[in-house]
């Protein structure tokens, strides 16, 4: 065996993400402001109640009941970090094998290898397998969201799915629909797929199927209230910050789109780096077993966000199943707060053998749901090395070698996809005179850097933590490495070939004086990220550049406009931007928001800007005249305070398109919005009352049986490591030696381990709230109300072009509650059509979709029903219900 010293420690050692290690455990919390609650709620309602993973319950509680103590906290925590980013020997807990086995991911727990239970292999990231080659670089989130297109939300997600099963991994660490978009200057809404519950949610459910369906774990992250980068983790100094929440406004905008995550399906979640109302997300009792697992029903697995992990006794009973990766926030010496520790608070009577029992029942219902039990691929790359050999243990000081790469080809055909959701992501937002489209003899100028390639290559800057040439995904962990990049000049230059290019952000002086004719097409961009990473003075948000382009580029398009009379301007952007200091320049007869386009920025882009197809895409986020038109809690970052930084959500329902609804502020161009070469006609609206509803859903049914499992302590052998077991330092085990392990159980028999267990502990199960009941909440949430029609017509006569059909609620005034002035609630997109053609679209709204949560009754209460006189209980009367519909 050949030994090598490993640089990754190394380096790790001296990464950022070693800063925010020292650990930070349970303390007293810093107070909130008043009004803001983190009511405890115990115990973790045990999973497997629900129909509908009945199956995948009785095959986990049938191996569960196998394993040992030190086998169950094995498959709940990762093995450290960078520790199974390679290929190593495989220690089984009762024999050694002489297999070698692969685990290369961003997180890897530890298996029960004895009973056929792998280790799990846990990968980033929301837009394609990252840190690997011959993957797929998708169009991020916000570009897909761009698409309002439901097919392709899927398409892309089964298309996600097949290569990050083709690659082995067992979870897919995305989707992202936190952040929601709260602040335009968020540093990582570009993740996610629009400032809107709707959109997030209806385009999170339809790439959980896509991706499931493929046998691969979907996570939905990061929950909740992770709408600012800077300040969000606990470090020895400072609490995360506290984003103070409401109970409407958490149902009603940011737990929406988690709960129709969890409606279709979704095998885990990820808590979050910050604290909600004072508490962390990774030990919340109330939003992990109150509402995630007992209202929302959630019956797979909850895992922490890397390193945030910063209590093990605590956040285990709060509801949390997985550790990732598995160390203590300081990872540096190998240290957990779980694996070993998890193992001796079973033993000393600590963490009730109850809660571990179905930890790991969770972890392996999630696995047998998706039939990963019958030929699920092993990983067959490294996230760590694109050479075939490389360090077996990346992070241990003294690593063996061997090979780490298989270069497994998962590409297929899904260019395809990805090329199409760039396309019909693309938003046109101006088109003064039909400057668009060009045609192929206009003569044309590009202006930018962002219309080439990063000129040292498409992943020169590791994990996109740069902003050089085009911008094709923002940065940090949810990126993933472009196998090639089509950049837009090369994509303009097979239309136009004597095209001039200034590859420059600063507008030449030697331009001569173009003709009337010539086209100038400008390429500006604003980036961002995760804030482990700082670009150009951006810490992850847009704290430095704001919402203006980077690099200038609002000045460039002044100054091109100032020569040329035919400007286009091409905008690569992780979100909005103010566009007041050239928008209304009459030579600006064009803007195109082509978001993050991912690998296939060049010919998505000509495809629209030479008229091959009409641009479809619409805003997924309102772009306001003034960063000041939102009020100052959406509008500005946080900044640095001593103690924890409060983050008060006081704008409560008012975000993005309500909050300009609500104080009567026309934007530049609203949400939803976006233009095409043609023009569409909608006609015969109707509308179909289809389920009566009552004020409330009806009665949810009782919880079903769960798994049943002794809850005595173990015998104190389970916890053994096995005879000569030769250990990895900085691996993270769930063993004890002997004697540690005997005198735990000591502890645990005597009974006279007092643990401090929080305010209102409590292991009794409870029957849970009458707004819970299924997958995502009351399964009357999801009955139809209504259906509603809408014949749309290509009323144009030279281009064809898809329509997008959005339904908004409006509520009649006189609600007994405060509600937004309209609220999207479902969207659809017509296929192409052709001049003179048309197509009927039907948009369905939910009872949920007509309801607002009620915070007295815990309930969400349809007001229409209310006003129509409706009892509770359903069908107790029957509609017409009062609502009003905008088409
Ligand atoms: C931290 C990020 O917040 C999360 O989204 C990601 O999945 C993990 N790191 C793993 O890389």
């Amino acid at each position: 065996m050949v030994y090598r010293v490993s640089a990754v420690w190394l380096s790790f050692l001296l990464s950022p993400l070693a800063l925010p290690a020292l650990a930070r455990g349970v303390g007293p919390r810093d107070p909130v402001p008043a009004g803001y609650h983190a009511e405890p709620y115990y115990p973790t309602p045990h999973g497997g109640w629900l129909d509908s993973w009945r199956d995948a319950y009785a095959k986990a509680e049938a191996l569960v009941s196998q394993m040992t103590l030190a086998e169950k906290t094995n498959i709940t925590s990762g093995v450290g970090i960078y520790m199974g980013k390679g290929q190593y020997w495989d220690f089984a807990p009762a024999e050694t094998t002489t297999d070698w086995v692969h685990r290369p991911c961003v997180g890897n727990t530890g298996s029960a290898d004895r009973l056929g239970f792998p280790q799990l292999c846990l990968q980033d990231s929301a837009l394609g397998v990252s840190s690997a080659d011959n993957v797929t670089a998708f169009p991020a989130g916000i570009t897909t969201g761009a698409t309002w297109d439901k097919a392709l939300m899927y398409a892309r997600g089964v298309a996600m799915g097949k290569e990050f099963r083709g690659k082995g991994a067992n979870v897919h660490l995305g989707p992202s629909v936190g952040p929601l978009g709260r602040k335009p200057l968020g540093g990582r809404n570009w993740e996610g797929f629009g400032a809107d519950p709707v959109l997030q949610g209806k385009a999170a459910a339809l790439h959980i199927k896509g991706v499931q369906e493929q046998g691969v774990i979907s996570t939905i992250k990061h929950y909740i209230g992770n709408e600012q980068e800077m300040f969000r983790m606990y470090n020895p100094f400072q609490p995360g910050y506290s984003a103070n929440i409401d109970d409407r406004t958490l149902h009603e905008l940011y737990l929406w789109p988690f709960a129709e995550a969890i409606h279709a399906g979704v095998g885990a979640v990820m808590t979050a780096y910050n604290a909600v109302n004072g508490s962390a997300c990774s030990q919340h009792s109330h939003l992990i077993n109150g509402i995630l697992k007992d209202e929302l029903g959630f019956q797979g697995l909850v895992m922490s966000d890397w390193l945030s992990h910063i209590s093990g006794v605590d956040s285990a009973l709060a509801g949390l199943d997985m550790n990732m990766p598995g160390d203590t926030n300081i990872p540096l010496f190998g240290f957990s707060l779980w694996q070993y520790e998890l193992t001796r608070s079973v033993l000393n009577g600590s963490v009730p053998m109850d809660r571990l029992n179905d930890m790991a029942t969770r972890v392996v219902a999630a696995w047998y749901k998706m039939g990963q039990d019958k030929n699920h691929p092993r990983p067959n790359f490294s996230s760590n090395t694109r050479d075939k050999n490389g360090l077996l243990y990346p992070a241990a000081v003294f690593s063996p070698i061997g090979q780490v790469n298989w270069f497994v080809n998962v590409q297929d055909d899904h260019y395809l996809v990805a090329r199409q959701v760039a396309q019909d992501a693309i938003t046109l937002l101006k088109n003064d005179g039909n400057l668009l489209p060009l045609s192929n003899a206009s003569k044309t100028s590009v202006f930018g850097t962002d219309a080439q390639v990063n000129p040292s290559g498409p992943n020169a800057c590791l994990n996109r933590a740069c902003n050089k040439g085009t911008l094709g995904m923002g940065w940090g962990s949810g990126v993933a490495d472009y196998p090639y990049f089509d950049d837009p000049i090369s994509a303009i230059k097979r239309r136009v070939p004597d095209v001039k290019f200034h590859n420059t952000d600063t507008f030449p002086s030697n331009i001569g004086t173009p003709s009337s004719d010539e086209v100038a097409i400008v390429f500006i961009s604003s980036d961002a990220g995760e804030n482990s990473f700082t670009v150009e003075n951006n810490h992850g948000d847009r704290d430095s550049d704001k919402l203006a382009a980077w690099h200038g580029g609002d000045k460039l398009i002044q100054k091109a406009a100032e020569k040329y009379s035919n400007v286009v301007v091409v905008v690569h952007t992780v979100g909005p931007l103010i566009l007041e200091s050239w928008i209304d320049h009459p030579s600006v007869k064009a803007v195109l928001f082509a978001h993050l386009p991912g690998q296939e920025a060049g010919e998505s882009l000509t495809n629209v800007l030479f008229g091959d197809v009409s641009p479809s895409g619409h805003l997924p986020y309102s772009i306001t005249k003034s960063a000041t038109d939102y009020p100052d809690s959406i509008a500005n970052l946080k900044t640095f305070t001593l103690g924890q930084v409060q983050d008060t959500y006081s704008e409560g329902l008012y975000i993005d398109y309500r909050s300009l609804h609500k104080q009567s502020i026309k934007p530049r161009f609203a949400f939803g919005h976006g233009l095409s070469y043609t023009t569409f006609t909608f006609s015969n609206p109707t509308i179909r009352a289809v389920t009566p509803l009552s004020l409330v859903p009806p009665p949810r049914a009782p919880k079903g049986p769960t798994p049943s499992y002794s809850t005595a302590i173990p015998a104190a052998s389970e916890a053994y490591y096995p005879p000569n077991f030769p250990t990895i330092w900085r691996y993270l085990y769930s063993w004890l030696r002997p004697g540690e392990a005997d005198a735990a159980a000591a502890v645990g028999a005597a009974g006279t381990k007092k643990y401090p267990y929080p305010a209102g502990y409590s292991t009794a199960q409870r029957a849970g709230p009458a707004a819970g009941g299924g997958e995502g909440g009351n399964p009357a949430l999801w009955d139809v109300a209504y259906e509603v029609a809408v014949t749309v017509t290509n009323s144009g006569a030279a281009h064809a072009g898809k329509a997008s059909v959005q339904a908004y609620l409006q509520y009649p005034t006189g609600m007994p509650y405060d509600v937004p002035v309209v609220q999207l609630r479902d969207f659809e997109k017509t296929r192409e059509l052709g001049p003179g053609e048309s197509q009927e679209v039907v948009l369905r709204l939910t009872r949920k979709d007509v309801s607002v949560w009620d915070v007295e009754a815990q309930h969400w209460v349809a007001p229409g029903a209310a006003a129509a006189g409706a009892g509770a209980g359903r069908g107790a009367d029957s509609n017409p219900n009062n609502f009003e519909f905008k088409l």
